[in-house]
């Protein structure tokens, strides 16, 4: 038995970095899994690749910042196995705008990949799990919601917004005798392609290893994260191992933000 053993799950932002390695473990743990995203070429191998391990995937294209695509989602699940029991929040992204550069374009872009798709997967799916005995939602947040990095004015408002919705759709559906509960995951910098580059704009190293190495130093634990580390939070928060825990925060950044 998987820890997730026949769930329905839904990841987004799945063909890449934190999302397919969730899904690649979700899968392991037992679950059938949707992932979606806006790469296809890497969301269909992804799938592909899971299937070929013995696990249960399928992908759709799917801009999590719009309602529409939302909708073809959720009736493709509702289509298919009548329920969805975790969906995972995690298509994001920022770029490194400060205060008095970022554009109200750019401002609203980051908003709506983060936050909006975030408020949007998070309110649909409670629509829908309350009606089918409840569930797990994990949105993906960052460390970037409680440091105010200089250069990610955006993202930190953005990753921070996620965080208070999560704890208020929490409070809300436990009030509610929904039995659906809501967290927010926030990782330090982990090695992904987005996590990476961001480290060297920050830095200004010349290469990935020059940026890793000076982010090192800022993770107590002498390395930064590894996708896989950030999956193992978020398959506790979305499985029943966790079902005393909801409205929380769970920081997995190696004490990037405990001193
Ligand atoms: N890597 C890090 O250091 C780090 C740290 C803290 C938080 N995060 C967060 O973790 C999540 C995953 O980041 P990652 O490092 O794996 O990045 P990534 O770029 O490797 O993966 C993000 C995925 O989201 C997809 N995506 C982007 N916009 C989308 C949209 N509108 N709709 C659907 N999919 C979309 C991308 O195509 C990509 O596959 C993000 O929310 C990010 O903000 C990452």
């Amino acid at each position: 038995m998987g820890r997730v053993q026949d769930k329905i799950a839904l990841v987004t932002g799945a063909a890449n970095g934190l999302g397919r390695a969730t899904a690649e473990l979700f899968a392991r743990e037992g679950a059938i899994v949707l992932l979606t995203d806006i790469d296809d070429r890497n969301g269909e191998a992804t799938a592909a690749a899971i299937c070929a391990n013995n696990g249960r995937a399928r992908y759709m294209h799917h801009d999590a910042s719009k309602p529409e695509d939302w909708n073809s989602v959720l009736d493709a699940l509702r289509h298919a196995h009548g329920r969805l029991d975790i969906l995972i929040n995690n298509a994001g992204g920022g770029t490194y705008n400060d205060i008095e550069t970022v554009t109200l374009a750019e401002w609203r872009r980051i908003m709506s990949i983060n936050l909006d798709a975030t408020f949007i997967g998070t309110q649909a799916a409670i629509r829908w799990m309350k009606e089918t005995g409840g569930g797990s939602i994990v949105n993906v947040s960052s460390v970037a919601a409680f440091v105010g990095s200089p250069n990610l004015a955006a993202y930190c408002a953005a990753k921070a917004g996620i965080n208070l919705l999560s704890k208020s759709a929490g409070v809300y559906c436990g009030q509610k005798g929904y039995g659906i509960r809501v967290n927010s995951v926030h990782p330090g910098l982990v090695e992904t392609k987005a996590g990476v580059e961001m480290a060297r704009l920050a830095t200004g190293a010349g290469s990935d290893e020059e940026a890793i190495a000076m982010f090192t130093g800022l993770h107590p634990i002498g390395r930064i994260g590894q996708p896989d580390d950030i999956a193992q939070g978020i398959l506790y928060l979305a499985s029943d191992d966790s079902s005393f825990v909801t409205g929380s925060s769970l920081v997995i950044d190696g004490g990037f933000t405990a001193i």
